[in-house]
């Protein structure tokens, strides 16, 4: 496959579905005793089977006629666990066992060529940004990042998320409104919160309104021609990178240091370069923007059509209400182990994720040949683990589509739940992600009450599963009882 071809299926594949803005990581694939012996043709394992479609478009149409996770499913079916196909310009293997994507996504690596993405679309967030690293800068990334995210450091903030929570609440009561955009404006300040902290106010607006600029042309035609939606979002990203300097140079001014992610970036043990700081806060937001918005979409959605899952998250939210009342001192605000007495809730969160599923997969690429169950997994191939067929799967989650939070009572089987992926690349924001969740949902369940506003039901791609609309629903202040 040439460079053209791996462009074009970046960009179509990311204008349609997943994960645009992570790695297209190299599958390192590694146990020697493993490797396919490439003198000797006679020896090579076969490939997977499956069927590779036309020449270069491949199935590309049969995978996006229809809901890709369709697809997928039927493939399974029809091929078992580990298939090939061809998507986009890129021959592909894609796998949906857990073994295998444990294989795939947790082995180490033992060699390493950089994953890019499309050129255009690393200039707009960040050529240096965490998704599209590995080797030792990837990992001085995650140390820095984790250490932002990790409960140590997000435990203080309840107090702030619980203020944007409830600000959010308020404007929706009485209105109609599209759930998804609301929920992403939410998890957009409490990104912006756990990266500058609450002391970069004046700035942070401008940010905002340069990052919105630079999201419309995310999936624009390339064209760097003034007038065009790109190059109003190259513009944009240039405008963000001075604001994000600005903030340094004032923290610097101040001898500010804070303990969220920027302080982190700053430290000066492992500082990072001003640009790398800036490549890495805009890829942040972009990784706990949308992912996060779609899950509280989702699980809005699921309670609403589940009454007696939502009276016991009721309940198990005024319990916390409750004990806060008698344990005395006056202070309703949230704490960190108040968040703790949530176990129903947060296997609310948890089924919420398997169901919905809202990366369907990750991808990443072999760079050597490696054999995998018997078959062969080429060098330069893209390989798919496929979450949702994971998840969907009734070996894995007796009665797959019911949606029943009870069935994380148990911990589930290894390398079957993997809503945060797995191995080196792995969600760093999973902590704050279930964290500003929860806090949304102690008061969304106590104090409001919704309907849906229209009878769209369905299933949309943008780029995560989302409802039909984003979820159009009416929200209003629960009366006294
Ligand atoms: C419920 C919400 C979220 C979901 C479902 C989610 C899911 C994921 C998944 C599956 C990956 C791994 C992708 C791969 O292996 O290719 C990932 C990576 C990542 N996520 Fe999240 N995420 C969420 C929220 C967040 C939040 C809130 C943040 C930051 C505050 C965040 C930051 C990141 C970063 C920086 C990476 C890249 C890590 C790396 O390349 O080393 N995510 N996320």
């Amino acid at each position: 496959m040439d460079s053209t071809s791996t462009v074009s299926m970046l960009f179509l594949l990311s204008s349609f579905l997943l994960f645009i803005f992570l790695p297209f990581l190299c599958l390192l694939c590694t146990l020697s005793s493993k490797k396919r012996p490439t003198s000797s043709k006679a020896q090579s394992p076969p490939l997977p089977p499956g069927s590779m479609g036309y020449p270069y478009i491949g199935e590309t149409f049969q995978l996006y006629s229809n809901n890709p996770n369709t697809f997928f499913a039927l493939k399974q079916k029809k091929y078992g666990p580990i298939f090939k196909t061809h998507i986009l310009g890129c021959p592909c293997i894609m796998v949906s066992s857990p073994e295998a994507a444990k294989f795939v996504l947790v082995t180490k690596p033992t060699s390493s060529k950089p994953g890019r993405s499309r050129a255009s679309k690393e200039r707009m967030l960040g050529p240096q940004a965490i998704f599209f690293q590995q080797g030792d800068y990837h990992a001085r990334l995650r140390r820095l990042v984790l250490r932002a995210f990790m409960p140590d450091a997000t435990r203080a903030s309840v107090p702030w998320i619980e203020d944007v929570a409830l600000r959010a609440l308020r404007s929706w009561d009485g209105r109609e409104i599209n759930t998804f955009q609301e929920m992403k404006t939410y998890a957009f300040n409490v990104a912006l919160l756990s990266i500058f902290g609450k002391d970069e106010i004046s700035s942070i607006e401008e940010l905002k309104k340069c990052y919105y600029t630079l999201e419309k042309g995310y999936n624009s035609m390339p064209v760097n021609v003034p007038g065009t939606l790109f190059h109003k979002s190259m513009k944009a990203r240039q405008q963000l990178g001075q604001i994000v300097a600005k903030i340094i140079s004032s923290r610097r001014q101040r001898n500010v240091e804070g303990r969220d992610l920027l302080g982190s970036f700053m430290e000066s043990k492992e500082a990072l370069t001003d640009d790398q700081i800036a490549d890495n806060i805009i890829g942040v937001i972009f990784a706990a923007r949308d992912t996060t918005a779609s899950v509280l979409t989702w699980i809005v959605k699921y309670l609403g059509e589940n009454p007696s899952i939502l009276k016991a998250v009721t309940e198990e939210q005024e319990e916390v209400i409750r004990e806060k009342e008698m344990a005395g001192g006056g202070d309703k605000t949230l704490t960190w182990a108040d968040t703790k007495r949530m176990p129903f809730t947060s296997r609310v969160i948890q089924e919420t994720m398997r169901v919905a599923s809202i990366l369907s997969f990750t991808f990443r690429e072999a760079v050597e040949d490696v054999e995998y169950g018997g078959y062969l997994i080429p060098k330069g191939w893209k390989v798919l683990p496929l979450f949702r067929n994971i998840h969907h799967s009734a070996d894995n989650f007796p009665e797959p589509e019911k949606f029943d939070p009870s069935r994380f009572e148990a911990a589930p089987k290894p390398n079957t739940f993997m809503p945060f992926g797995s191995g080196t690349h792995s969600c760093p924001g999973n902590e704050l992600a279930k964290l500003e969740i929860l806090v949304l949902l102690h008061h969304l369940a106590t104090k409001y009450r919704w309907s849906l506003s229209g009878s769209d039901t369905g299933i949309q791609f943008g780029p995560f599963a989302l409802p039909l609309n984003g979820l159009p629903l009416t929200f209003s202040f629960k009366t006294e009882k």
